[in-house]
């Protein structure tokens, strides 16, 4: 039998979870296996894991003093339920709510007083730049509050990296910040939601995340929000690489091995007050035989991932320099540190003087100055498009934007 929260919890907010189905009907399920659509039948299956809640609910003693902890819900998997709960089937994210993924945890009442709010119930590709900007205010506002200890971020693993690294780049706190997601849906055989959930809300109740930035935690990993990726579609495929994690979650809390020393929260530049949307900045790839993007309408700035491009590719993105788009390069994994002193690109602007220099003193007049390219040192392409977009918030000069980049 539910719980009396559990029933209040699923009336209350029935019209609430309903309508977030509805808005979804349109949206793409999460792999890898696609559902059908979830219907408001398929839901009424959704107690399935809540039916286990009351034994473990009886069994949480629930401090009143400890720390305050809001969680804001953003949907995922997380909150993903599927047509056949409880099976290896497909389901939908972003259906359950804040306060139905916070009941099927009740061990959160021995760490934290939590609170919830809805941002949005959606899958994680439907997050949007100007959804960023909503929520990082949302974020600086709320922390604001004497009375509460951090915030944890419920969101979709697809797009999970760069909302925490935005937030990372933008919350100006030294209150803990920790995004969440899930890999199994809440209704699934063995779900990550709920101990993930359980280890994030630790780590934002924590005085010793004091001071580190926006973090993403999973799989009892504690990861910098400037280092973490997605890298597979399994449990445990959150990594930072050649970085390291900051810590780890252990059964007695979180331990804290390290800290991040780049700029972040309070020491960050990056003021969202007056800014709703930001600069459009695509993402290229360079390959063998390419030639490089252009734009009908140029954006204000492009990252390319690249290893080392084609001379067609260089003249490509020179002109683009050459007409005022701020062009940064990055190193296809990310593990790069190689650049930053704001000149050219080294590997493909070497490679184009060496095919076309004569031998001779009859060597061409230079040609005109050119803005240089920005190196985006150790980031990969999407998070370098990330803090491009926020610098071009506050200037489009080359060589200010690569301060910010060696900076962060
Ligand atoms: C999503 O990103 O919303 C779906 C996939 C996931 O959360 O793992």
């Amino acid at each position: 039998m539910p719980s009396l929260r559990a029933v209040r919890v699923s009336v209350g907010l029935s019209a609430l979870v309903l309508a977030a189905c509805a808005r979804q009907s349109a949206a793409p399920v999460a792999a890898p296996s696609p559902t059908g659509a979830t219907t408001s039948a398929a839901l009424a299956a959704v107690p399935a894991p809540a039916a286990t809640m009351p034994a473990r609910a009886a069994s949480v003693v629930p401090n009143p003093n400890a720390p305050k902890v809001l969680v804001i819900a953003t949907g995922g998997t997380i909150a993903g339920v599927q047509n056949a709960p409880g099976t290896l089937g497909g389901y939908r994210a972003g259906t359950l709510t804040a306060e139905q993924i916070i009941s099927s945890v009740p061990e959160l009442a021995r760490y934290a007083r939590v609170e919830t709010e809805q941002f949005s119930n959606v899958a994680s590709t439907f997050v949007t730049p100007e959804m960023w900007v909503q929520l990082a205010k949302r974020i600086n506002e709320v922390l604001q509050r004497g009375d509460l200890a951090g915030v944890v971020v419920t969101h979709g693993t697809d797009r999970l990296e760069e909302t925490a690294f935005f937030l990372y780049l933008t919350v100006r706190s030294n209150k803990p910040v920790v995004v969440v997601g899930a890999q199994r849906p809440a209704t699934g055989i063995s779900p990550d939601g709920p101990i993930n959930l359980l280890s994030a809300v630790r780590t934002a109740a924590s005085p010793k995340a004091v001071q580190k930035g926006v973090m993403v935690v999973m799989d009892d990993r504690i990861l910098s929000a400037r280092e973490s990726r997605k890298l597979y579609q399994r449990t445990g495929g959150f990594s930072t690489g050649d970085m390291g994690m900051l810590g780890v979650v252990a059964s007695q809390g979180p331990e804290f091995f390290f800290a991040p020393v780049r700029r972040f929260g309070e020491r960050s530049e990056f003021d969202l007050d007056g800014v709703d949307t930001l600069p459009k900045v695509e993402l290229t790839m360079s390959y063998p035989g390419g030639t490089g993007q252009t734009f009908t309408t140029n954006p204000k700035g492009v990252v390319v991932a690249t290893t080392g491009m084609t001379a067609a590719e260089s003249a490509t993105y020179r002109a683009l320099r050459q007409s005022g788009v701020v062009v940064v390069t990055s190193f296809t994994s990310g593990e790069n540190v190689n650049g930053g002193d704001g000149g050219d690109f080294p590997m493909p602007q070497a490679a184009a003087n060496s095919a076309t220099r004569p031998d001779s003193a009859a060597r061409p007049a230079p040609a005109p100055a050119v803005p240089p390219s920005v190196s985006a040192l150790h980031l990969t392409a999407t998070k370098a498009r990330i803090l491009l977009m926020l610098a071009l918030t506050k200037t489009n000069n080359p060589r200010e934007i690569q301060r910010i980049f060696n900076e962060y």
